[in-house]
């Protein structure tokens, strides 16, 4: 999990504005765009949120709405004044469009009020120890790395087995129903790149995955390690 509250800081020392990219933390983590100190951020409803795919969030803090101008405006978002004219609204609702999928957002504010429900910290808590206990399995198989780094881990565990192509390992581990996915170099081409990694495997545990589960996706694992 990167230090966004120091990243942050550094940003705005410097003029510039911050745009979260929490897809991968809303839904796993206690995200406050207040404590982060974020100028915006933008989540996806289809992960670690258990919402519909196509759906999505995007926050801007209000001081900003005024001068922040959407990629594209349609009649939701402004108003057609004059012939060459148009005038954008002045809350968020400038970013959205007119046509939208009312049954997935729906599906979102559903999986929202779930999470809420089951408690943010107590979903947080809970994944971190799977992650945890899955990245200690892996660790004692022969052949694999976890390669995962930072003091502050998250839910996705990330990791190699050597001489088995990350493609490799997923279609073994699906054909004992474990689901992991691959993640390549372009995913995370600085980090990637420094690191001279070509892909690595993504296991990502949410919270109904039981401790039996992830021994069997170990064993799974160990299996194709050979
Ligand atoms: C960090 C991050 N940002 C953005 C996305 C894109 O998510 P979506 O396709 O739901 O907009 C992903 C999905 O892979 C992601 O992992």
């Amino acid at each position: 999990v990167n230090p966004v509250y120091e990243a942050t800081r550094l940003a705005h020392g410097v003029g510039a504005l911050v745009l979260l990219d929490g897809c991968q933390s809303v839904g796993q983590l206690d995200v406050n765009v207040g404590e982060l100190d974020v100028d915006a951020l933008s989540a996806t409803g289809r992960k670690w949120l258990r919402g519909p795919r196509g759906t999505g969030v995007l926050y801007v803090r209000q001081a900003l709405i005024g001068e922040l101008e959407p990629p594209v405006v349609d009649l939701e978002s402004a108003t057609w004044t004059e012939p060459d004219r148009y005038r954008l609204r002045d809350d968020a609702r400038r970013f959205e469009l007119w046509e939208a999928d009312v049954a997935a957002r729906l599906g979102l504010a559903t999986a929202v009020d779930y999470l809420l429900d089951l408690g943010v910290e107590a979903v947080a808590a809970d994944v971190a120890a799977r992650a945890e206990r899955l990245r200690e399995l892996l660790h004692a198989i022969p052949g694999v790395a976890v390669t995962d780094l930072g003091r502050h881990r998250s839910g996705i565990v990330s990791f190699t087995v050597d001489g088995v192509a990350p493609d490799d390992v997923r279609t073994a581990l699906a054909r004992r129903r474990v689901i992991v996915s691959v993640s390549g170099r372009t995913s995370t081409l600085l980090d990637m790149s420094r690191r001279q990694l070509d892909a690595v495997v993504r296991a990502s545990p949410h919270y109904f995955v039981s401790d039996d589960q992830l021994e069997a996706a170990a064993d799974a694992v160990a299996a194709v390690a050979g």
